[in-house]
């Protein structure tokens, strides 16, 4: 079980919208766990890209005055360089445009289509453009589009259908048996919910008459394939062209509740027709919203990576925006708490006591490393941290992202409060208290290599500044694990201090 790979994967992003704070946040998901679960020995592979087709984009790229794939690239590569601007790491990405997703596609839905699951039939429809998909009557509220809250457009055409009716009944079934496939538990009673109700057959095509760019059907070249169909393909067809199609159905899908729909009902049934595994689990995670209201370009509340990257660090933004949502829940966006985060999580738990640490080091030993001694309060210390280590491991496998970076948090304030109680500081005075003021130190010194270690995969930036201030270089901080004084070799020195995280003390408006 332990040794099974890993596939993540992150939502494709429209290109009508630059890069922003939500399409951050689930990249900045997949990037934590790919980090955490490599450290851990595990196999990981992730997957991020874009969704290019469609009528939101071919309207985006007409208002800007282009042509939809010149447009698709621009914002495409906006995504790219932003992710790599701000130290996202991810194995490939994906373009829906690209020629390798447009042929396997294809193949899939002929597929379908000779074993009867696609037909062709008119419809008269409700239909959002923001959603890009029909709408039941019973699905608005008040008339309106949940999300977008605009009235649908009716839509009357001759198209095709994707005969996900028949396959209703092995879903409800197979999420009856499988309670982890969907997380946290509620979106799952969710879509068990929307089960008890007919789920009915999915448009999966559109005229070419009305909308050009998408996916030629293999079957009729008078239409193209339903944004929906040509998108979830994605986390397959990525696989098959990388050669790692071993991988499928190891994938972990991360999405926001906004998507959960196409991704819990449309994709397994897809899945089942194209006689394909489901997925291992869909980890679904709420929304950022914004003191202003939703974000929105035209209110001007909209948050950018690289702004906040500027502001207040990369590995501060990072920091708060795991502390502060529980996944899965709605969470609000303020600067001010995210200072508040910063100026006393990171800078007056974790800055300070590095400073501390390593300038008593200086002061007292020329940074060399001193012998550990055994005492009763030094247990304590370390007991704190493999009681946080624990407690991380288990969170991050339940995607508590803030449950685990409170546990570490904990095992800070236990060695900075450690500090106050073996008082160094003092002990120093008295020159005959040297080798104790050392193995304190020392302990100190394996407290902060740990926490080096057990942070990497949220604030990996600080991880490895922390590993150079401790005279390592990242790699060599050692294995997860290693046991308690072991680290350091004889003569080991650590660097003098530097500010890891200055406070910031103007919060803008
Ligand atoms: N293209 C589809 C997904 C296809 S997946 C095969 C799409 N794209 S999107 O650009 O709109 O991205 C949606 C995702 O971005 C959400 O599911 C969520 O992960 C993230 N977020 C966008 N806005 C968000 C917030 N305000 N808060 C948190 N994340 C949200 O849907």
């Amino acid at each position: 079980m332990a040794t099974e790979p890993l596939y993540f994967t992150t939502p494709l992003f429209y290109v009508n919208a630059e890069p922003h704070l939500g399409h951050t946040y689930v990249t900045l998901v997949g990037d934590v766990l790919a980090r955490f679960w490599r450290a851990r020995g595990r196999t990981v592979l992730t997957l991020t890209g874009t969704d290019e087709h469609g009528d939101k984009i071919a309207q985006a790229a007409a208002a800007a005055g282009v042509e939809p794939k010149a447009h698709a690239d621009r914002v495409s590569g906006l995504f790219r360089s932003t992710w790599e601007a701000v130290g996202f790491r991810y194995d490939h990405f994906i373009r829906t445009t690209d020629a390798y997703h447009v042929a396997f596609v294809r193949s899939v839905l002929a597929d379908i289509h000779a074993r009867g699951d696609i037909y062709f039939g008119s419809y008269r429809g409700l239909y959002c453009f923001g959603c890009e998909r029909f709408y039941q009557e019973r699905e608005l509220v008040d008339g309106v589009c949940p999300d977008h809250r605009v009235v649908p457009t009716v839509i009357a055409e001759e198209n095709y259908f994707f005969r996900m009716s028949a396959y209703q009944e092995r879903l409800r079934a197979t999420l009856e048996a499988r309670p982890a496939l969907i997380v946290p538990e509620g979106y799952r009673n969710e879509v068990l919910a929307l089960l008890r109700e007919p789920i009915g057959d999915l448009c999966i095509s559109r005229p070419k008459s009305r909308l050009a760019w998408g996916i030629e059907l293999p079957f009729d070249e008078r239409y193209v394939t339903y944004v929906w169909f040509d998108a979830l393909l994605n986390y397959v067809s990525a696989l098959d062209h990388l050669g790692r199609m071993e991988l499928w159905p190891a994938a972990h899908h991360l999405i926001g509740k906004d998507i959960l729909k196409p991704h819990a009902v449309f994709w397994p049934t897809i899945l089942m027709a194209a006689g394909l595994p489901l997925f291992q689990r869909l980890c679904v995670h709420g929304h950022w919203q914004m003191q202003q209201g939703k974000m929105s370009k035209s209110v001007g509340n909209v948050v950018r990576p690289l702004d906040m990257k500027a502001r207040y660090g990369m590995d501060a933004f990072r920091y708060y925006l795991l502390r502060e949502m529980a996944f899965g829940q709605d969470a609000e966006f303020s600067e001010t708490a995210l200072v508040q985060r910063l100026n006393g999580d990171l800078a007056n738990g974790l800055g300070n006591l590095a400073s501390r640490v390593l300038a008593m080091q200086q002061r007292y030993f020329a940074g060399v490393l001193r012998p550990l001694a055994p005492e009763a309060p030094d247990e304590r210390l370390r007991a704190a941290f493999a009681e946080a280590r624990r407690e991380l491991d288990a969170h991050v496998a339940d995607l508590a992202f803030h449950r685990a970076l409170e546990a570490l948090f904990r095992a800070l304030d236990h060695a900075n409060k450690y500090v106050v109680e073996t008082a160094p500081f003092t002990l120093a005075k008295d020159e005959a208290r040297l080798p104790r003021v050392g193995a304190i130190l020392h302990e100190l010194c394996e407290a902060l290599r740990v926490t080096a270690q057990l942070v990497e995969p949220f604030l990996p930036e600080t991880a490895s500044r922390l590993a150079g201030l401790l005279g390592f270089p990242p790699v060599r901080l050692g294995e997860l694990g290693l046991p308690w004084g072991t680290a350091f070799p004889a003569g080991h020195a650590t660097r003098p201090p530097e500010p890891l995280f200055p406070r910031v003390e103007v919060v803008p408006e």
